[in-house]
């Protein structure tokens, strides 16, 4: 039997659509792996009763069939699903790399995106990567055209959940069908800004960064109080603030000393627009592991 830990994530960070994400230090979903002759799963914990466990229809399934590896497996949700934060990825990530462990595959953790990719074609529809880059390699994560690079940061980030439910598909159908010239100038532009903050552990260049002008303003129609958060959040010192994933999580980026001051602002802005939330005071963190 093992145990392992994989990590929320958020992806795109405003400018970096489908291609950034970054690994989250909280918080996780721990499986339980062991092999077995037939599959079956157990799904318990945060958001639990949302989640299928018929292995058919369950992200670790596509991950099991990948692997060609069946097992009994226990999921224990610390990443609420349509949350925005890389649920389903953290999930597929875990049995990956529990998998090719117990199987003795001796896939690198490389190799294992696309394998745990499979599985979050499952939940959202499209095989997007850049949820389970990050959750199996930990970082933040840049992926271009099938390749991969990651990039060590300490910065400090706070997520705030609202507790309302946005799938990633339904998410990806308000986007625009294409972008302007200065639209995509404006982006590409951000999101050189952006990866130079990550490099240089600058919190206000990675905030300048997070805007875009395409993505994030038509998520952001998806989530009640998200004008309000944001401005919150600015006006307790956030360097930056976004739509965490495809939503409802909103991530802002934070300077040293002003996370909890920044989460308290973020769960009032959304309770004053009447919706409960929660805030998670995070950083980046490490990919999944064996535990
Ligand atoms: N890049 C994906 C999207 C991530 O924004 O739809 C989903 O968490």
């Amino acid at each position: 039997m093992l145990t392992v830990r994989a990590p929320a994530t958020s992806a795109n960070l405003g400018s970096g659509f489908d291609v950034f994400g970054v690994a989250l230090s909280g918080p996780a979903d721990v499986l339980r792996v062991e092999k077995a002759t037939r599959t079956t799963l157990t799904v318990v914990g945060s958001g639990s009763q949302y989640i299928p466990e018929d292995p058919k229809k369950n992200t670790v399934g596509a991950v099991v069939d990948e692997l060609d590896a069946p097992a009994r497996i226990r999921i224990d949700k610390g990443v609420r699903p349509a949350s925005g934060l890389g649920s389903s990825a953290a999930s597929a990530a875990g049995a990956a790399v529990a998998l090719n462990e117990l199987y003795d595959r001796g896939y690198s953790r490389e190799e294992l995106v696309p394998v745990a990719a499979k599985g979050e074609a499952v939940a959202t529809g499209e095989a997007h990567k850049d949820n389970v880059a990050p959750s199996l390699l930990g970082g933040f994560t840049i992926v271009a055209d099938g390749c991969v690079t990651t990039m060590e940061s300490d910065l400090s980030f706070v997520v705030c959940l609202p507790d309302v439910v946005v799938s990633t598909s339904n998410a990806r159908k308000v986007l625009p069908d294409g972008a302007r010239l200065d639209e995509l100038v404006e982006t590409v532009g951000n999101a050189s800004t952006l990866t130079a903050g990550i490099a240089r552990d600058d919190p206000y260049l990675v905030g300048r960064g997070m805007s875009d002008p395409v993505i994030t303003p038509a998520r952001a129609s998806l989530i009640d109080g998200y004008e309000t958060v944001h401005n919150r959040a600015v006006e307790a010192g956030a360097a930056g603030v976004t739509v965490s994933g495809s939503g409802p999580g909103v991530i802002a980026v934070c300077p040293d000393g002003l996370q909890r001051r920044v989460a308290a602002a973020m769960v009032g802005g959304f309770e004053d627009c009447g919706v409960d939330a929660r805030a998670y005071q995070t950083g980046v963190g490490e990919g999944a592991q064996i535990v």
